[in-house]
């Protein structure tokens, strides 16, 4: 359903984020008819450049992604002309008189999209709050890192809510908009057949894998700083974490989902000096292959050395009378062999065998891929056909999206901002998790910094230090990667 005309103000309005994310997914929504004329998207950045300046720069940015539409083209013409260019300073007052009165000529939903550095997320808020662009029906947009420990953490929330109301900050975690990460939710809570095999009993551990090919491309400087621990581990891998793990929230309520995830977070066993050399591995890339081609290894990249961290494999566990016992798997890594992201339940293998001496069993286990393609997989043990005795054989029951449902695969930035406009938090992090995120993360970069020693090396094209692969089979297990 198409939504009433909006404003929404794009801080970084020329930066990869908006360009690359932000633009297409507000182009696909206003191609789809969701977005209509009178909206106005306006773009602001620190240099002089006219509206034209910018439509030009935007159309080069999503041309191709127009050519691949049927009616694209003339979409593009008619999603720039909702686009405007703003010269705006966070650090001093010019340019800002004339822009609020142009906001604030109407009364409608306006968005302001922070896609700038975390330091400048106070200045954002303390100038628009000086300069009356607050109301009722104003949210703002940030993504994540939310600063880079719960200290900064806090400062920003502080400075942030100093000014909103905590039901208009928007706290973005893209991965939670991702199709299968929503379908995880649906599947659990849509379907009788899980949730009582969802537990202890039933569960024997859990993996969430989220590798990429990509190296740290044109973001060193942020990365640098970052790490895959902050980067990824703190927000998209805990989030997923979450939703596997949280208790049925009593009804899709925003806060009733948020509330069972806290929970969650609130229950991971900590993770500090005194085990962080058992359950934490890091790493970082050396030269080697990706994608087909030799790249060069992280340092070489950034041109000096660096400790920071490029991979993260790590074993946690959720403290409560549901997960006791079962161990969570997590990693995350640049410059790994595929780009991969999946969430895979093993479940106990049964009591007893029959089959012993004539088939080994395989554990079921439930595989909900988020990328490169989205599906759902239930490993099942079965016969094979034919007449030659009962021998079984471990088969995938496949739920590809793609050919279930077929059209265009949306992208999670599509649905986050069309919440954002329609008020709608569900997906977006509240605040105590955020500081629940990070009280769980500080310690392991307190136990790194303490024991001073740097990041394990690997190969690029390979699946991060072989004390990745020692942590999970000390226990007996594999990762799973070819599921
Ligand atoms: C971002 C990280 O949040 O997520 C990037 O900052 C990472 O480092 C990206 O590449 C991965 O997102 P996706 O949607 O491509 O899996």
């Amino acid at each position: 359903t198409p939504l009433p005309p909006f404003d929404l103000v794009i801080f970084g309005g020329s930066g990869d984020l908006a360009l690359r994310k932000l633009l297409p997914a507000l182009f696909h929504r206003y191609h789809d008819g969701q977005i209509v004329d009178g909206t106005r998207i306006v773009g602001v950045a620190r240099d002089v450049r006219s509206d034209e300046d910018y439509r030009a720069q935007v159309r080069t940015a999503l041309a191709p992604i127009a050519a691949t539409e049927g009616g694209g083209e003339a979409a593009l013409a008619g999603f720039l002309k909702l686009l405007h260019y703003q010269r705006l300073d966070l650090g001093n007052d010019a340019g800002w008189a004339e822009f609020s009165e142009s906001m604030r000529r109407e009364r409608r939903v306006r968005v302001f999209y922070l896609a700038v550095a975390p330091q400048l997320f106070a200045q954002a808020a303390q100038q628009l709050d000086a300069w009356k662009l607050i109301d009722a029906d104003t949210r703002v947009v940030v993504e994540k890192p939310i600063g880079t420990d719960g200290t900064s953490a806090d400062a920003i929330n502080d400075a942030l809510g100093r000014v909103f109301a905590e039901r208009q900050i928007f706290r973005i975690d893209h991965y939670l908009g991702k199709e299968t990460v929503q379908n995880l939710t649906a599947l659990r809570f849509g379907n009788a057949l899980f949730e009582p095999l969802w537990r202890a009993e039933h569960i024997d551990h859990v993996q969430i894998t989220v590798a990429e090919t990509i190296g740290v491309e044109g973001r060193a400087p942020y990365y640098d700083r970052a790490g895959a621990l902050r980067d990824m581990v703190q927000n998209h891998l805990l989030q997923l974490l979450c939703l596997v793990a949280m208790e049925p929230p009593t009804s899709l309520d925003a806060d009733a989902i948020r509330d069972e995830k806290l929970k969650v977070l609130r229950a991971l066993r900590p993770i500090d000096a005194g085990n962080a050399a058992q359950l934490v591995v890091r790493g970082q890339y050396r030269n080697g292959a990706a994608d087909g081609r030799a790249v060069p290894g992280y340092a070489e990249e950034l041109g000096r050395a660096s400790n920071t961290e490029t991979f993260v494999a790590l074993k946690t566990e959720v403290r409560s009378w549901r997960w006791a016992g079962v161990p969570f798997y997590l990693r995350t890594g640049k410059r790994l062999p595929a780009r991969v992201s999946e969430i895979v339940v093993t479940f106990r293998e049964v009591p007893h065998s029959i089959f012993e001496g004539v088939s080994a069993l395989a554990p079921n286990r439930l595989v909900l891929r988020l990328q490169p393609d989205e599906s759902v997989t239930l490993w099942l043990m079965n016969k094979v056909p034919g007449p030659g005795g009962l021998r079984l054989r471990h088969v995938p029951m496949d739920l590809s999206f793609a050919e279930t449902f077929g059209g265009r695969h949306s992208d999670a930035y599509e649905r986050l901002l069309m919440d954002v406009v329609r008020g709608n938090p569900m997906l977006f992090m509240r605040r105590d998790e955020v500081e629940a995120a990070w009280k769980w993360i500080d310690p392991i970069r307190a136990a790194w910094e303490a024991a001073g020693d740097a990041p394990k090396p690997y190969t690029a094209g390979t699946w991060g230090p072989s004390a990745a692969v020692a942590l999970i089979e000390r226990d007996g297990r594999t990762w799973q990667e070819d599921a």
